[in-house]
């Protein structure tokens, strides 16, 4: 068995080289599903100031590269600062159109099968675009890339949770038009200070109109906030809970349910959840049974989308060939796909070669 950890002492440079070019392009032609995507997060700077420009909207950064810069974090709250600035350029159908083209063009080049989107309303109609335009605009992105990569999707909508409960019970009436796009909802956002608990109702209500349920917890927040996800938001699959590990006795349960974790290693160690990725609990997640995969987040804020996620993790944590396909096989299982698609997808995952 492979494992993606190079030994400066056996091998020369040359083939040091090799190895890990070799690596690299195995982990992203593995086949995978993303499910911990953010769109917004990835509006790279280039398009950013496309779209600043073509909306007449001034940016609080001179140029690329400034942008670039200003891309160092201390925590979330430091991060959603900048990333709620960014979204501002986004405006009419065909930008959130753009964007989404943008993030499926790289996601196909990273071994991306199906994905799962989040959206946040809010931070748009709050700014006076209807939420009509921000769907058909991500929708029309879907489509396209549907037929031009192959790649099939899920739309999830998040509520912010900075904001008040009424203002997420309001833009859930919003989306009940829209009940045949969007699969799923979701909370984002600041997560200290604001636990899921503040959502039951709201969560309540669109459980009944039909939508699935999946909760940022554990990321920022303590353990606790985990299992109110589930308990009063009826999450069927977190995103992060990488503060699980903290608390065994949820640890048992989770794996014993098999709740997915949908974690994001350079997303954690960008927003300093933990201070490097050599020290992440990824592995040690997988290995205590946990259904953890790998996602990218904001991939234009964390220096890199999915397969550089897979790639440094599996380098930094010295993980095997085949951990890395059990992390691309639960993926495919924590996915909203249904069990034909999610059966072909597993099989294609299967059928990868092994690293030469
Ligand atoms: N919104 C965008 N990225 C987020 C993250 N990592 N956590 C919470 N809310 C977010
Ligand atoms: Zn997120």
């Amino acid at each position: 068995m492979t494992s993606f950890v190079c030994n400066d002492a056996i091998m020369d440079e040359t083939l040091d080289e090799t190895l890990d070019e070799a690596m690299r392009e195995w982990l992203r032609g593995l086949p995978k599903a993303e499910l911990h995507l953010h769109i917004e997060g990835t509006l790279e700077p280039e398009l950013m100031f496309k779209l600043a420009q073509r909306n007449g909207v001034e940016l609080p950064f001179a140029n690329v590269e400034e942008a670039h810069q200003a891309y160092v974090f201390d925590d979330l709250q430091s991060f959603l600062d900048i990333y709620y600035a960014g979204c501002s350029v986004l405006v009419t159908e065909a930008d959130f159109a753009d964007l989404t083209q943008e993030y499926l063009t790289r996601a196909a080049a990273d071994g991306v099968l199906h994905t799962e989107i989040f959206f946040d309303p809010q931070t748009h109609t709050d700014r006076g675009i209807s939420f009509g335009t921000v769907v058909a605009g991500i929708t029309r992105g879907l489509e396209e890339g549907e037929r031009e990569f192959g790649i099939s999707s899920r739309l999830i909508m998040c509520f912010l949770r900075h904001l008040d409960a009424d203002a997420a019970m309001a833009t859930l009436e919003e989306a009940l038009e829209f009940r045949g796009v969007i699969t799923a909802v979701g909370l984002d956002s600041g997560e200290s200070g604001n636990p899921p608990e503040k959502f039951e109702a709201v969560f309540d209500r669109a459980r009944a109109a039909g939508f699935l349920t999946v909760a940022h917890a554990g990321e920022e927040g303590p353990p606790d906030y985990i299992r109110q996800a589930i308990d009063m938001l009826g999450a069927s699959r977190i995103d992060h809970g990488v503060r699980v590990m903290e608390d065994p006795e949820l640890v048992d349960r989770l794996v014993a349910e098999q709740v997915p974790c949908t974690v994001c290693p350079l997303s954690n160690v960008k927003l300093r959840v933990f201070p490097s990725l050599g020290e992440h609990p990824l592995r040690a997640m997988l290995q205590s049974g946990l259904r953890v995969s790998i996602n990218s987040d904001d991939p234009a804020y964390f220096g890199g989308y999915i397969a550089e996620n897979y790639i440094q993790t599996a380098q930094a944590l010295a993980m095997t060939t085949e951990e890395m396909r059990a992390v691309a096989r639960n993926s495919v299982l924590s996915s909203f796909l249904d069990a034909h698609a999610r059966h072909e997808l597993l099989a294609a995952v299967d059928a990868y070669p092994g690293m030469q």
